[in-house]
């Protein structure tokens, strides 16, 4: 991207939800930074307050909502505010809601899963359908989503918060293949930032874990943590010059990567009487990373298994290449 335009965001309204603190704050700060008119919201009224605030004292345009994204009435409400109040609306960065462990798998109560499920999961669902709907029908939108390496990597005492992280990143992909030719992408962030809802872990053998996996003597506050270094990234990603669409970024302490899904080519089999003896006298090939591709639709993956088996199969111009060569 060129650096000339520092305004890349004039013009463009762009809500960020759970952005009263932390790295939607951060996120508010670097989009207004850019020209973006933003909308602030969080639940807690005072620090959207604050927050818009803050835009408004540096020049920026900025609105507050305090609608609860979990709600799906509310999410609406705030879809159409940003959209009535401030003209129209390109960005949406669906940021609400805490990490957090929520504690030992059998222990968890219905309801501390379904709180989990609602603020991180369906949250997503509620406020990105209406977007989505005003998005599509003008031809234009950047969706960025949050998940949380505790969702694809994990970690214990996170089960429900995993869950809704890992669906996060299945939305995602969802969303961005129906978004393909509409001039819609839709991405997806793993952050790793300081955060004032950080709680202990519940999880007896959390702290032994740590220490095993970690180290004892790794500091817990490093400026590497600090919520405006994960800013950049997802501005970048709802960017109009960026053009990448289902795709998954991970900020951790200093460190900028992408984090894709995988499959091994494992082993392939003519004969049917496939049994778990055979299976397991194959496990090793089978789970060899050594070959392997990253398959960036379900039919990337059905196409691959297909040519392996002889078939003509693969993206249209990938057929149409390799007929022209033959
Ligand atoms: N901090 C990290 O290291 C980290 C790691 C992985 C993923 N994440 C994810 O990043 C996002 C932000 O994390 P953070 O550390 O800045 O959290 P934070 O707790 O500092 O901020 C989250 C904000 O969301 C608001 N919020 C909560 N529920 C809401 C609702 N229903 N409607 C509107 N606003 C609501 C809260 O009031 C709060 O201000 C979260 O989705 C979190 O799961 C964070």
């Amino acid at each position: 991207m060129s650096a000339v335009n520092d305004s890349p965001l004039a013009g463009q309204v762009a809500i960020v939800t759970g952005s009263g603190r932390g790295i939607g704050r951060a996120h508010i700060m670097e989009l207004a930074r850019s020209g973006a008119a933003v909308v602030v919201n969080d639940i807690a009224p005072a620090t959207a307050d604050r927050v818009a605030n803050e835009v408004r004292a540096a020049g920026g345009t900025a609105l507050a909502s305090s609608h609860d994204v979990s709600d799906r009435a509310q999410a609406q409400a705030l879809v159409d505010l940003a959209i009535r109040e401030l003209g129209s609306l390109e960005i949406l960065i669906n940021n609400a809601g805490s990490r957090g462990p929520r504690g030992i798998f059998e222990d968890l109560s219905i309801e501390e899963i379904y709180e989990t499920l609602d603020v991180h999961l369906m949250a997503a669902f509620h406020v990105t359908q209406p977007a989505w709907r005003y998005m599509k029908s003008k031809g234009y939108g950047r969706v960025l989503l949050t998940s949380s390496a505790a969702g694809m990597f994990s970690y214990q005492g996170s089960s429900s918060y995993a869950v809704a992280k890992a669906g996060i990143y299945g939305l995602t992909k969802a969303l961005a293949f129906e978004g393909l030719g509409c001039n819609m992408n839709v991405n997806v962030l793993l952050p790793w930032a300081a955060s004032a809802a950080r709680n202990s872990n519940p999880v007896p053998s959390y702290k032994e874990n740590y220490d095993y996996y970690v180290g004892t003597d790794v500091p817990s506050d490093h400026w590497s943590q600090d919520p405006a270094l994960v800013a950049p990234l997802a501005a970048y990603l709802v960017d109009p010059r960026c053009s990448i669409t289902g795709e998954a970024f991970s900020y951790c302490r200093s460190r900028y990567g992408r984090v894709f899904v995988g499959v091994t080519n494992g082993w392939m089999t003519a004969n049917h009487e496939v049994t778990a003896e055979t299976i397991e006298a194959h496990i090793e090939q089978i789970r060899d990373r050594g070959t392997s591709s990253e398959p960036q639709w379900v039919f990337d993956e059905l196409s691959g298994v297909l040519r392996r088996l002889g078939l003509p199969a693969g993206r249209k111009e990938d057929r149409e290449r390799s007929a022209a060569n033959t």
